[in-house]
């Protein structure tokens, strides 16, 4: 292709050379536009990193009896939540995926069944803040910021360490969601939001019996 195809020859229009001055610049525009790196444009975050989470932004009124202070307020709690669930999900597959020494395959093992349950559970939290008409706080940098645990990274970190993480971060989850919940029943009237806490503590409870349990075999081993 060249230049000459931009610009149709007319009789008497231009000059011959300025029709072709005009042809090749025209030529080299549109040869450098068709070049340009697709993609480059930034495109906005969805939630400003850091911000007080899009609870409040939602334009649908949301009718089910509770309150909009109270709602927002659960859903500030339900979000906090999801970010300290997504911090142990993470600890618990970087765990399965650096553990090693004797039992290492049935640490692995068992930490993808625990990180595979925890992934489901996460979803339930942030579907839960959508139920109750606030927003699910979903960018990892805005999660990472806003978790309040936090855990030692799995290079190089012994098996019996990381059993003992992972039991901390369960624990620590399981006092949190016993505080949350009482308060969603007494103080929010959230009784639907209380229920799912409780559930969910459980759920923590029978997970940490698991990683205890093991740390007791462990303990009992070394001893
Ligand atoms: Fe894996």
């Amino acid at each position: 292709m060249n230049g000459a195809a931009f610009l149709p020859a007319g009789r008497g229009q231009l000059p011959h050379r300025a029709r072709e001055f005009l042809c090749s610049a025209l030529f080299r525009l549109t040869t450098a536009y068709q070049a340009r790196r697709p993609f480059a444009r930034k495109t906005q975050p969805a939630f400003a990193s850091g911000s007080r989470l899009s609870v409040s932004k939602l334009k649908m009124k949301t009718n089910i009896g509770l309150n909009d202070e109270a709602r927002l307020e659960v859903g500030q709690m339900l979000n906090l939540i999801l970010a300290d669930e997504s911090v142990l999900y993470a600890t618990t597959r970087d765990y399965h995926w650096n553990v090693t020494g004797g039992n290492f395959r049935s640490l692995h093992l068992q930490f993808e069944e625990q990180y595979t349950q925890i992934a489901g559970w996460i979803d339930e939290v942030a579907e839960r803040a959508r139920s109750i008409g606030c927003g699910a706080r979903g960018n990892w940098a805005d999660l990472t910021k806003a978790a309040r645990c936090s855990a030692d990274p799995g290079i190089g970190l012994p098996a019996e360490h990381m059993l003992s993480e992972l039991l901390a971060l369960h624990e620590e989850m399981i006092v949190q969601l016993r505080t949350d919940s009482e308060a969603c029943g007494a103080t929010f009237k959230d009784a639907g939001t209380a229920d799912f806490l409780t559930g969910l503590m459980e759920r923590h409870e029978k997970a940490a019996w698991m990683l205890r349990a093991q740390l007791e075999t462990e303990e009992e081993e070394a001893g």
